[in-house]
């Protein structure tokens, strides 16, 4: 995964606005601001806290109802996370998206911009593009039907069999597709209106997520897996650092301290910041001091995707980008976990620090975390009448991510 970008997949206006920007020392900025939070939480042993605690339904774990109309109204009438400008970064680069439900095609076209299509051949349905490579244009397997990179019909073998069928009608079926700073967001509703990138993510939380500069970051590792427990109990083990000291003692605990937290909420989304064991080495020094900061913590984009800007050894900085999707099972999810090389690290040839850091924490997710979301959704199926999980005041960014699916799925109606 480590193909040299051969095209700066910005749009110009990104492009000139990152020229005149210094993404560097805002991220430094944003970073202490938050910093100077969690050490004062770090010297009083406090942690940002909701007003309460709050119950929650298991059928919100368990309704194979609810989980239909959340992979409709969340994953398939709103925008996601279909991939990263790097996935794809030259003319002709195909990447599926299959995660949602319909398999949706995304594909660079010659000028450079990324078109979305339901992956749907025009003759009988098929898949047209199974495998994801580069090319000039693209043939179904099935009968040799062929689409250009705009999705536009060019050729039809054996075409004296369609007589008054009108090619211009048979062009692939558009989605809506906004490429945005190195991240690339879809709707899986054909013909649908576009996507405003910055309203749909609120403008202070695109600011955040600008600063991380992810169209020059570089896939290093890629790795999905399974787990069997809903989408959301999966997703539920990366907004608390609660169990960092139980759940984690010799992994995550050891480099993080527990229950302590920095949250900063931007509607649905999110960015936190839970303290590395290190940050009291220098809590008592003036912020000058305090070392170049590679860990900038975690942004959560609503609905199942978290991007952890943390560090690695010798003071380098990862991105370790998760994407949690449901299957059609409701007590089924698919997690997809990629780890990038910053802008920033560009200077360092080697791959192995990236790829080590991105084994260690799927085997971490995998076993420890994951582990217990498939023992709590067990048991969440069984739970008796009335029992309702509780989550804490201390767990409000999970309390935030709850309130917001429930009151999107209460404004779609059943
Ligand atoms: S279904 Fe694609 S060419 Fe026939
Ligand atoms: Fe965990």
């Amino acid at each position: 995964m480590s193909e040299q970008a051969t095209l700066d997949p910005t749009s110009d206006q990104q492009e000139a606005e990152s020229a005149s920007v210094d993404w560097a020392k805002l991220r430094r900025e944003s970073g202490n601001a938050l910093r100077r939070r969690t050490i004062t939480h770090i010297k009083n042993r406090t942690t940002d806290l909701a007003e309460g605690p709050m119950l929650v339904d298991p059928a919100v774990y368990t309704d194979s109802a609810r989980h239909e109309q959340e992979r409709r109204v969340l994953f398939r009438e709103r925008p996601v996370l279909a991939a990263l400008s790097c996935d794809l970064p030259a003319p002709g680069d195909t990447f599926l998206f299959d995660e949602t439900g319909p398999s949706i095609l995304l594909v660079r076209n010659k000028e450079g911009k990324v078109n979305a299509f339901l992956n749907m051949c025009m003759h009988r349905a098929a898949k047209l593009v199974t495998e994801p490579k580069r090319k000039v244009r693209m043939s179904c397997r099935f009968h040799g039907w062929t689409f250009d990179l705009d999705g536009k019909l060019v050729g039809i073998p054996g075409a004296e069999g369609f007589k008054g069928i009108e090619k211009e009608e048979r062009s692939l079926i558009p989605v809506p597709v906004a490429e945005w700073h190195g991240l690339i967001f879809v709707r899986a509703v054909p013909n649908g209106e576009p996507i405003d990138v910055e309203a749909h993510l609120g403008k202070d939380f695109a600011r955040e997520l600008a600063h991380l500069e992810l169209a020059q970051a570089r896939p290093m590792k890629s790795t999905s897996f399974g787990v069997n427990a809903n989408w959301k109990y999966a997703m539920d083990t990366y907004g608390e650092g609660y169990h960092f000291a139980t759940l984690h003692p010799t992994s995550i605990g050891a480099l993080a301290l527990s229950n302590i937290m920095s949250y900063d909420n931007y509607g649905p989304n999110h960015r936190m910041e839970m303290p590395r064991a290190e940050f009291l080495e220098y809590s008592d020094k003036p912020e000058e001091e305090w070392p170049d900061t590679t860990y900038n913590g975690l942004y959560y984009i609503f609905p199942n995707v978290v991007i952890n800007v943390n560090s690695i050894k010798g003071g380098k900085q990862f991105y370790g980008i998760s994407r949690i999707f449901p299957n059609d099972k409701v007590d089924e999810a698919t997690t997809v976990i990629t780890t990038y090389k910053p802008a920033s690290m560009k200077e360092f040839d080697e791959e192995e620090p990236w790829t080590e850091m991105h084994d260690f924490i799927v085997k971490v997710v995998s076993t420890e975390d994951y582990s217990v979301s498939q023992e709590g959704q067990h048991n969440m199926m069984y739970a008796p009448p009335g029992f309702k999980p509780v989550l804490g005041a201390n767990e409000l960014a999970l309390q935030n991510i709850h309130r917001h699916i429930s009151r999107l799925l209460e404004e779609a109606g059943n």
